[in-house]
């Protein structure tokens, strides 16, 4: 756009105006980064709140936001000289060792009690807004207290949930968020890690709104000549003036252009909320599916002629789907076979504490496997893994973690279903998996609770439950479900679709098959399991009979792999035998790296040729004698040739596909696949030389560099030739530099007791991983290397490429401590006495207001008194009391002694030295106004270990990046 030069100032002062008037409420709420700067430290115990027992405290306990409240963990003064600095997602429980005499469902590892702390600057700006505060999931119980008031309490480790903040911040001024985590508790039988493990927001809206909880409902219903987007908005207005904003529904497609848009002119009165239904017609939109997993978005702005309130955009998708007691699933009016697997969300080296970006390294390898299908056990996922299996494309059953219909239990399932039902990826409802009470009154009737909470929020989509037993009793939960999830119960399918053959089924998991990566004998001693696929759970089966029960019986919906990947915990079959502390059920392991069963699901699931042969080449101690060779294959018959002489070509079983016995013979077993007699594929397997060096297989060559990116950099080593050793288990050592750090290590021995926050780990099998997580802003490369004895070093590069980022909050995680509390006595015309009885009377003193001046008669005189805790680094070696913008003549007084006067009437700070050794401040500032009657004790006082010299330097800025 051209501008006319010559415009006059007075233009142009107007245009900046309306510039910064909409610039100022442009994108209206703010989310912000809440993750970094942390102080938290870990307890065996519940770590009582000191108890009162004198009226001053007793009195200030029984107030809301007092310096003596009665907890002061809660509060800005609480010496964190015993807490450490950690960035969140945080999971304490992978951090520690393994303990043989912990919880072994739970990975051996150290529970107990969290309690973290963040204190942070909120901006003056933010006085009039609304302040929310998201986490998304915290293990276990947690407790939260802003600026010492209690706020929220939450009693499961799986739901995301928003707290409200506005009225307990102090605006211009330092906060406190503390949270109290109970993991001594614990709701599942795997490995669910503690702490504040999923990320954390801090969103600041208008008081004119879209709610952040349940903004935007959205559901695209299909008509006979197109689509209906159906849906509402839930605006809030929490202002004083009653608005007649207009309220734009857009919908735009895959390719971000709009596709229609809808202009709506509610009402929204002072202090009301308001629903706005919509409807736009779309006719021909692409549809969803996990082949072509096309994604639309609706997009709702809030405004009037001069400013945006708020804006929100949320995805969803045009898909229908069918779940038929004949004819199984079928998606978009076409027959589709679940191939599903069941996870849970934890991942080596990070526990529960899973990057985004691992996420989606690991929704990434489901695909390649060939899953359609992901059945969220037994918990509300991340809401990530939701986005990542509506972009990647697979159908998910989303499920409820605690079986229980108290009203605080079904509160938590309207929540999780509110926060996730415009997923298009998402098609059922799970309310439970193998309840006891599944087959009894009391079991359904809790169902019946259950079902009802989530049609309250989604009539859209059918409920299930993944029953174990149950099925036939005449109370039984389903009665009350839409399709019944059988978990194994292989000899009761038959039956049960006899029985109640207008039910429809699938299953909701299948196999649970042994499997130790790279192994191929079941050791009891070792703690191994056969990599043949010959090891089920008694109650399970093969990865082989698993998928041939379903593609026998057209009725059932498909199957769920019971697992994905291996996770931390649930050791079956080596319960209760440490060490073996993760599972043996993936398909891959805790890393990623394929199993047997990997390949065999390929081979199942996908459409094109798959040959892949087990165990690997490097067989010892077998010259000569026959060995099993097993084919996971989708092929007809397989030529194998060894050292150059075939051995014959063999027929593969569809179901079984092929186990041959071969003579070992060192050297390279080459197999050639056909189908109609034609070579479709060819792969081979080589006795290898021993390791001579080390190699890195980075998943990606770039990083963003925004500190949360991470990549998951395979360590192998190789021989002479180059060739990758399959059964290496070599030490390697790990050295990052450069903008990146090592967030965690493993190598998929369930047996492994060395720690995974370590900067080594030995091969298992072959591999080992190495995550490597982003620096923000920096914009060199990360350089890894790996080293072990006798071998050559690798190197791999990483370059960190610039990407935006969300801007965080910091928060203060040196031992500075925020003085407040301050109370104050009436002015006086006469110059108070520091300890008099009149002036240190709990009534005399009322609580003081930092950051706002006071009008006094010129020459009257205020006293104010203070008293703080030092951390244990001002006690050691002392520190500063800064008091940032003090207005005024004043004495300051630290335990009695006049360290401090001004007697000229300026404003500014006032920096103080403390010397070492004092246990604690009691301070009293003893003030006069300048020469317009105006005094100000300061914006923000807090003593630092750092010996400052004249003025402290700027406060936090909230919108500073990471
Ligand atoms: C199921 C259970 C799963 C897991 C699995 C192991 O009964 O639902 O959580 O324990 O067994 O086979």
């Amino acid at each position: 756009m051209k501008t006319k030069k010559n415009k006059t100032a007075a233009e142009f002062l107007c245009l900046l105006f309306l510039f910064l008037l909409f610039a100022g409420n442009a994108g209206a709420s703010e989310i912000y980064d809440f993750n970094p700067g942390w102080m938290f430290m870990h307890s065996d115990r519940q770590i009582a709140p000191k108890e009162y027992r004198e009226h001053k405290s007793v009195w200030a306990g029984a107030k809301a936001g007092t310096s003596d409240a009665v907890w002061e963990f809660t509060s800005l003064k609480f010496d964190e000289s015993e807490c450490r600095p950690v960035n969140l997602p945080h999971d304490w429980s992978v951090e520690d060792g393994f303990y043989p005499e912990e919880d072994g469902e739970q990975g051996y590892r150290k529970r107990g009690w969290g309690y973290y702390r963040k204190r942070f600057f909120a901006p003056a700006s933010w006085k009039g807004k609304r302040v929310e505060l998201q986490f998304g999931g915290i293990a276990t119980h947690s407790t939260i207290w802003v600026n010492q008031m209690l706020f929220h309490h939450n009693y499961s480790g799986y739901n995301t949930f928003t707290v409200d903040i506005t009225p307990a911040l102090m605006y211009g001024r330092d906060n406190v968020i503390a949270v109290e985590v109970n993991a001594a508790v614990f709701e599942g039988w795997w490995y669910e890690g503690a702490g504040i493990y999923r990320d954390v927001k801090l969103i600041v809206s208008n008081q004119a709104r879209i709610a952040t909880e349940d903004g935007i409902r959205v559901n695209a219903e299909v008509k006979i000549d197109g689509w209906d987007v159906n849906g509402y908005v839930n605006l809030i207005n929490d202002g004083t003036t009653d608005l007649a904003p207009s309220l734009d529904v857009e919908i735009l497609g895959p390719d971000d252009k709009r596709v229609e848009i809808k202009r709506f002119l509610p009402t929204l009165s002072a202090n009301e909320k308001v629903q706005v239904p919509y409807s736009i017609r779309v006719y021909t939109p692409k549809l969803w599916s996990p082949d072509t997993p096309s994604l639309y978005k609706i997009k709702v702005t809030l405004k009037n002629e001069s400013r945006v309130f708020d804006e929100k955009t949320v995805n969803f998708g045009f898909r229908t789907y069918k779940f038929d007691f004949t004819n199984g699933f079928s998606l978009n009016g076409k027959p589709l076979r679940i191939k599903g697997v069941c996870n849970h969300q934890d991942h080596a080296g990070v526990g529960a504490a899973v990057p985004a970006a691992i996420e989606e390294f690991r929704i990434r390898k489901l695909k390649e496997m060939g899953a359609n299908a992901y059945r969220c056990a037994h918990n509300p996922p991340s809401e990530n893994i939701l986005d990542l299996c509506d972009r990647y494309g697979l159908l998910v059953i989303d499920e409820n973690r605690t079986f229980n219909a108290a009203p605080e239990w079904l509160d938590y399932v309207r929540s999780f279903i509110r926060r996730d039902r415009h997923h298009p990826s998402v098609i059922a409802w799970s309310i439970f998996n193998e309840e006891p009470l599944q087959g009894e009154f009391r079991g359904q009737e809790i169902a019946r609770a259950l079902v009802k909470a989530v049609k309250s929020e989604d009539p859209t989509r059918p409920v299930l439950a993944a029953m174990n037993g149950g099925l036939f009793s005449e109370d039984s939960a389903r009665n009350v479900l839409d399709i019944v999830g059988l978990n194994y119960q292989y000899d009761q399918i038959d039956k049960f679709h006899a029985e109640y053959p207008n039910t429809p089924v699938l299953l909701t998991e299948g196999a649970s098959a042994f499997e130790t990566r790279g192994e191929i004998a079941t050791d009891p001693e070792k703690l191994t399991s056969t990599s043949y696929d010959t090891n089920p759970a008694s109650w399970g089966t093969t990865h082989r009979k698993d998928w041939e029960t379903v593609l026998k019986r057209r009725f059932l919906a498909g199957t769920f792999v019971w697992t994905g990947f291996d996770y931390h915990g649930e050791p079956t079959p080596y319960n209760d035998k440490f060490p073996a502390n993760s599972s043996y059920f993936g398909c891959m392991d805790l890393c990623g790296f394929p199993k047997t069963a990997y390949y065999i699901r390929q081979a199942q699931w996908l459409d094109k040729p798959v040959l892949q042969a087990a165990p690997h080449w490097n067989l010892e101690n077998k010259d000569g004698q026959e060995v099993d060779v097993f084919c996971a294959t989708n092929v007809e018959e397989v030529t194998f040739v060894l050292n150059g002489k075939t051995l014959g070509t063999f027929k593969v079983d569809p179901v079984d596909m092929l186990t041959q016995k071969v003579v070992y013979d060192p050297g390279t077993l080459l197999l050639i696949g056909r189908k109609g007699g034609q070579e479709v594929i060819r792969t081979q397997i080589e006795t290898t030389g021993k390791p001579v060096a080390l190699k890195l297989i980075p998943d990606r060559a770039e990083i963003k560099a925004d500190g949360r990116d991470a990549v998951p950099v395979t360590v192998c080593a190789v021989d002479a030739s180059g060739r990758i050793v399959p059964d290496a288990k070599v030490p390697v050592e790990f050295e990052i530099s450069g903008p990146g750090r090592n967030i965690g290590v493993g190598n998929g021995d369930p047996t492994c007791t060395l720690s995974e926050k370590a900067d080594s780990r030995p091969l298992f099998n072959g591999y080992a991983q190495l995550i490597v997580q982003s620096d923000s802003d920096k914009k060199e490369s990360v350089v890894i290397t790996a080293k072990s004895a006798g071998l050559k070093s690798a190197t791999c590069t990483l370059k960190a490429v610039s990407a935006p980022v969300l801007p965080a909050i910091a928060g203060f995680i040196n031992q500075e401590v925020t003085v407040d509390g301050w109370r104050i006595n009436q002015p006086s015309s006469t110059k108070p006495d520091l300890y008099s009885e009149e002036t240190m009377s709990v009534q005399g003193l009322q609580p003081a207001q930092l950051g706002s001046e006071l009008s006094l008669r010129p020459g009257a005189w205020v006293l104010y008194y203070a008293k703080c805790a030092l951390p244990a680094s001002v006690r050691e070696n002392g520190g500063s009391l800064c008091f940032r913008n003090m207005t005024g003549k004043a004495a300051v007084f630290v335990n009695g002694e006049l360290l401090h006067e001004r007697k000229s009437s300026s404003t500014g700070d006032i920096v103080i030295r403390l010397k070492e050794g004092l246990e604690s401040a009691e301070i009293n500032v003893r003030m006069q106004p300048d020469g317009k009657g105006h005094a100000m004790l300061g914006d923000i006082i807090y003593i630092t270990p750092e010996k400052l010299k004249k003025t402290a330097g700027k406060k936090n800025d909230p919108a500073e990046k990471k």
